[in-house]
């Protein structure tokens, strides 16, 4: 079964139920257990052509399947090196099934050598096995499908700041506060020593992010004026072209670097003005930074690294994350366009699955 969702139109989808495929010699069939959904995966869709995220799990001329984390178990495999029954995270179709083509098959994992996703980036395409994962506890599955990824991403932009010296700053701005992937990274830059980190929401949102207690301060985006002055930077989740003109225009020249990371305000995006002042906004690509530091410290240095700085970021999100568990097609088109209309509240997330 496949969720799927119409490329011009995101708030039209639906199922379609076929048999699976049988796996020809040297592929491999995965059963989706579970995955996680979070506004990074409506940010696929929005960008599934320009960004070719549809092109990870094709389907029929129109029609997408959007990306999500999860875990999956080979459920039948016509590859010499992979068993049935080995147990993997990585990047899966909202489907019950995904037919791989398994390549550098070894005890961490293997990535899909299917010929569509060869030119895409390498991050998306590998799967690792659970039982050689440093990351991979089996009291945190949720945890790991709904923000790993995300907490991935915050680990490289902390990481990225931190080696260019904050850019002269010390004081880290981020719209959309309240999104995983920005607590994320002020959960990481509150750690780090003389830097305020402040926090642009929705009013809305306001108490949670506070109660967050990773943010020196809290400011609601109908308040920009309100923000403190000094060098900036800013880092941009939001993708709103109101907010990021108001940012620039508050700081102007006193704004050092302006990042831009994720698009959570979809319906809300626009094209840079020329005349925007400050620094362009630079986009932050997460794979883009993962193979400069795999390069530098090893793909195992990495690893580890961010297997460090996990553990207690999960700790810290169980005092606040309550994760919804839905089954069936129902519940996930329900989360789906709850979620691609806003309509969740921040403390709150969906793991979901199609299993037959
Ligand atoms: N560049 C990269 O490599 C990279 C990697 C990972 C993630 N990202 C991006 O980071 C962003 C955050 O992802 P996430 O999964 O962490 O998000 P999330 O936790 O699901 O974010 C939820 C928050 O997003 C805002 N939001 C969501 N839907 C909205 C809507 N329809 N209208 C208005 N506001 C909405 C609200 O925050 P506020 O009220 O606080 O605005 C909401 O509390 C995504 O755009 C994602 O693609 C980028």
């Amino acid at each position: 079964m496949d969720f799927l969702i119409a490329k011009d139109d995101l708030h039209r989808c639906r199922f379609e139920d076929a048999e699976p495929p049988e796996p020809a010699p040297g592929q491999a069939l995965l059963a989706v257990e579970r995955f996680g959904l979070t506004a990074n995966n409506i940010t696929y869709a929005v960008f599934g052509q320009a960004m070719s995220y549809w092109d990870f799990f094709p389907a029929e001329e129109g029609w997408g399947r959007v990306p999500m984390w999860g875990f999956a178990e080979v459920s039948a495999s016509a590859h010499d090196g992979l068993q049935q029954g080995t147990r993997v995270f990585g990047y899966l179709p909202p489907s019950s099934e995904l037919l791989v083509t398994p390549a550098r098959v070894g005890e961490h994992g293997f990535s899909d050598a299917s010929e569509h996703r060869a030119r895409l980036p390498p991050a998306y395409n590998n799967y690792a096995r659970v039982e050689h994962d440093p990351v991979y506890d089996p009291a945190q599955e949720d945890a790991q499908m709904l923000l790993r990824p995300l907490f991935f991403t915050s680990y490289l932009i902390d990481d990225f700041l931190g080696e260019a010296g904050l850019f002269g700053a010390s004081t880290v701005v981020l719209a959309s506060a309240s999104s995983k992937t920005a607590s994320a990274l002020a959960y990481l830059l509150s750690r780090r020593e003389g830097v305020d980190v402040v926090g642009l929401t929705s009013p809305r949102s306001a108490l949670f992010v506070e109660a967050l207690g990773v943010y020196d301060h809290v400011v609601p985006y109908d308040d920009i004026g309100s923000l403190p002055q000094g060098r900036v930077v800013f880092v941009d989740m939001a993708g709103d072209a109101a907010v990021r003109a108001a940012v620039h225009e508050h700081y102007g020249e006193e704004l050092t670097h302006s990042a831009v990371v994720g698009a959570t305000h979809h319906d809300r995006m626009g094209e840079v003005p020329d005349s925007l002042p400050g620094p362009r906004p630079k986009f932050f690509f997460a794979p883009d930074r993962a193979t400069k530091r795999s390069a530098d410290w090893g793909r195992e240095g990495l690893e580890s690294r961010l297997a460090d700085a996990w553990r207690p970021y999960v700790e810290w999100t169980e005092g606040w994350l309550r994760v919804i568990h839905g089954e069936g097609p129902q519940s996930l088109e329900r989360a789906y366009l709850d979620l691609l209309d806003g309509h969740i509240d921040p403390a709150s997330a969906h793991v979901l699955s199609l299993r037959r």
